[in-house]
């Protein structure tokens, strides 16, 4: 299964989730590739440690230069895939992390553009590029997908190629965000777009209307409360989205554990001690419920 992790507000929790997800996964010992389509790179530097980032950078093993080499020489996203990565150890006897990641990098928007210029004289428009970029990374995504149990992408918040390209793949879409006065705009706002974004999609692959509908129904996504405060307002929010929106049953809690977990440990360690007990146990319930789901979709 493919899920987006996705809201076009920055510091809702997206990278947070994503690699909640990804350890809680490799700690069940199931093969998780992450990919990260945020040029800060939040997501390759917590699961891959500062040091071995800078050292794909270096070799030139990241999403930007696949978005280049993948469009323009047709080369595989495979070999941008960094194994045994994450600092949590996994559970079940395993000598590697089930887990890896296709790392980000601050050059990611700059290759997009490199790209659409490099396509500027076979291409008819600006949509032309976005989407012929879109469509090569898609496709590079929805093959490598058959090769991991699960797939998740952590997107950045702009309506880039690879957003339209995580979009148009996922079989899932989690919608982190914090329980404010505009929580329900921000996520009315993303889930409206990713729905252009499948119907664009739509006009494109089937000619027939039945097909459409059943086609666009096929995005599921979830809203997921995080970093509520124990207020009138958060618990407003909360329901208010509840009542527009599919949402999980678990919220994320604010913690000072989670907090930390940005931090890298060289030396890998468990679930508690990477997210403190209480973050412990919502990335199991936030696993169970995104299991649950996977049953759905199979
Ligand atoms: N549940 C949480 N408890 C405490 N801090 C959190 C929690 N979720 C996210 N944060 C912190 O909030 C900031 C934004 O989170 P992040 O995952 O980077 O959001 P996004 O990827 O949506 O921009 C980070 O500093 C992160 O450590
Ligand atoms: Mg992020």
């Amino acid at each position: 299964m493919i899920t987006a992790i996705a809201n076009r507000k920055g510091g809702v929790g997206k990278t947070t989730v994503t690699c909640m997800l990804a350890h809680v996964f490799a700690t069940e010992g199931r093969r998780v590739l992450v990919i990260d389509f945020d040029s800060q790179a939040n997501a390759s530097m917590l699961l891959l440690g500062v040091e071995r980032h800078n050292e794909a950078k270096e070799a030139g093993i990241t999403v930007d230069k696949f978005l280049l080499n993948g469009l323009l020489a047709g080369q595989a996203l495979d070999y941008f895939v960094l194994d045994d990565a994450g600092d949590v150890r996994a559970s079940r006897a395993r000598e590697k992390s089930s887990l890896s990641v296709v790392a980000s990098l601050d050059a990611l928007e700059a290759a997009e553009d490199d790209a659409k210029l490099a396509l500027s004289r076979e291409a008819a428009s600006y949509d032309d590029f976005q989407n012929r970029i879109s469509n090569v990374l898609g496709a590079e995504i929805r093959r490598i997908a058959a090769d991991y149990e699960h797939v998740l992408i952590d997107c950045p918040p702009s309506i880039s190629a690879a957003m339209i390209a995580a979009i148009r793949v996922a079989d899932h879409v989690v919608v982190p965000y914090v329980p404010d006065h505009l929580a329900m705009n921000g996520v009315t706002r993303v889930v409206s777009e990713m729905f252009d974004i499948r119907q664009e999609e739509n006009k494109k692959r089937f000619h027939d209307v039945v097909k459409i509908r059943r086609h666009e129904r096929a995005l599921r996504y979830h809203t997921l409360p995080n970093m509520a405060p124990n207020t009138e307002v958060a618990r407003g929010a909360i329901e208010e989205i509840a009542r527009h929106h599919p949402q999980f049953n678990m919220m994320v809690p604010r913690s000072a554990a989670i907090a930390d977990a940005f931090r890298w440990r060289s030396e890998p360690v468990t679930m508690t001690e990477k997210y403190g007990a209480e973050g412990r146990k919502a990335a199991e319930s936030l696993y169970r419920e995104l299991s649950a789901v996977e049953r759905m979709v199979a």
